[in-house]
């Protein structure tokens, strides 16, 4: 089942450093070469190939067997709320030690309480010539962050507001303990002066895990956006090349802190990879611009299953469930860059492929979410459609979907790669 694939990828990716990483992995499994952004580039065609910037982001793609006329694309993220440890300042009273943590994103405070942590992420380590960045995952239940008792407010299940100062700092351990810059060094193998800076971020210990009387669910941190990661780059994978169609495969960091860095979707990563292919293929100008226009893209990003205890926070007529099919999101402010030509395509493409598909809106008195589509679109305007898996508990430290959605989404995602769809015009399309 593909879930177990999924969950597999979940279980090690537990920072984006990781999941970049392990993409890398399974694309070179599947033949894709690896290319760096500092060197020069030659590329051949029908081969696929991948890049990846601040270890964190990823862009694979397949060329097409011809001069490239049109991208078929699909992004996703990377990252996950969490805390990012600031330093290895243990702090606290005489006998306790805590770590300082800041949040990254939007979380649910209490999900993150009470249950065993540890951190991941990437070590810059010193060496002869230089320096060099390590991944580093202490596989372990390390840390936690202990809830203050009920006796001690009697109104905390009517509402609690979280400080992240004060409440989310976790229990390192007692007075006296390794510091945390000695169990990096020991888990790198390394003296720990050699340790320069680091990028880690808290992650739950909890493995992916099958639910429900016919394990119709699962449960796992980060399925926002691992689930959407891990099912493009398994259509992509396992979909045959095309003959003048680029398949092309974004995976972006920093989602959840509005995608403005220099590997987020609103960098120029994408742009640059395109102008470099566009480049070692000889595309003028002219092509350019035409592939450009001839081209479409998937933003995969989860969306809002149907609460079982709070069926009226979802749109009467928008409802999405587990298990009924790929998600596509609709928001007519434009957070969601779905319109009637790219969603109306896509479902085509889905029901050809006999993959379900259900649609998703807000309430029209709820804001709602946002994602990367539409801040992709700043650095690359192409037609996109927002789609992706409807779950529960987006944003808690472990999350609930349905287990045939990631097979779904990658079928869909799979057939929107190798789909004969090209532009006729503004407004017409074959496939
Ligand atoms: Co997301």
């Amino acid at each position: 089942m593909s879930v177990q694939a999924l969950m597999d990828f979940i279980d090690r990716s537990p920072s984006p450093y990781h999941a970049a990483a392990q993409a890398a992995e399974l694309l070179e499994k599947a033949g894709f070469s690896p290319l760096t952004e500092h060197q020069k580039w030659e590329l051949t065609p029908g081969h696929g190939y991948y890049v990846t910037r601040n270890q964190s982001s990823l862009i694979a793609f397949r060329l097409p067997a011809r001069k490239p006329e049109s991208w078929r694309l699909a992004a996703a993220h990377s990252d996950s709320p969490t805390f990012a440890v600031k330093n290895d300042k243990l702090e606290g009273d005489k006998t306790y030690l805590r770590l300082a943590v800041e949040g990254y994103g939007g979380m649910n405070c209490a999900s993150w309480q009470d249950r065993p942590l540890t951190v991941a992420g990437r070590v810059l380590v010193a060496t002869e010539t230089g320096a060099e960045s390590r991944r580093v995952y202490l596989d372990r239940d390390l840390l936690t962050i202990p809830s203050l008792a009920i006796h001690m407010q009697r109104d905390v299940n009517k509402g609690h507001e979280y400080n992240p100062q004060r409440d989310m700092q976790p229990l390192y351990g007692l007075m006296g303990s390794k510091s945390l810059t000695d169990l990096l060094a020991e888990e790198l193998g390394v003296e720990k002066e050699t340790l320069l800076s680091w990028d880690l971020v808290l992650c739950p210990r909890q493995k992916p895990v099958l639910l429900g009387a016919e394990a119709e669910l699962f449960q796992a941190p980060r399925i926002d956006d691992l689930g959407c990661a891990w099912a493009g780059l398994e259509g992509l994978i396992s979909a045959k090349g095309q003959e003048t169609a680029g398949q092309v495969y974004c995976l972006f960091d920093n989602e959840e802190v509005g995608s403005g860095t220099r590997q987020g979707a609103l960098s120029t990563f994408l742009p640059d990879v395109l102008e470099r292919i566009a480049c070692c293929l000889s595309m003028d100008a002219q092509e350019k611009r035409m592939a450009l226009a001839g081209s479409m893209l998937l933003s995969a990003d989860n969306g809002h299953a149907v609460h079982p205890n709070f069926g009226e926070k979802s749109d009467p007529a928008n409802k999405v469930y587990p298990n009924r099919g790929v998600v596509v999101k609709y928001s007519a402010n434009q957070k969601y860059t779905t319109n009637a030509l790219t969603a109306g395509v896509f479902k085509a493409i889905c029901q050809k492929a006999g993959v379900p598909v259900q649609t998703f809106a807000n309430r029209a008195d709820e804001p709602g979410g946002s994602t990367l589509g539409n801040l992709l679109g700043q650095q690359v305007s192409i037609p996109m459609v927002d789609i992706g898996m409807a779950q529960l508990a987006m944003h808690a430290a472990v999350e609930t979907a349905g287990s045939h959605d990631p097979d779904y989404l990658a079928q869909a995602c799979a057939a929107f790669y190798e789909s004969s769809l090209s532009v006729e015009g503004d407004g017409r399309y074959s496939f």
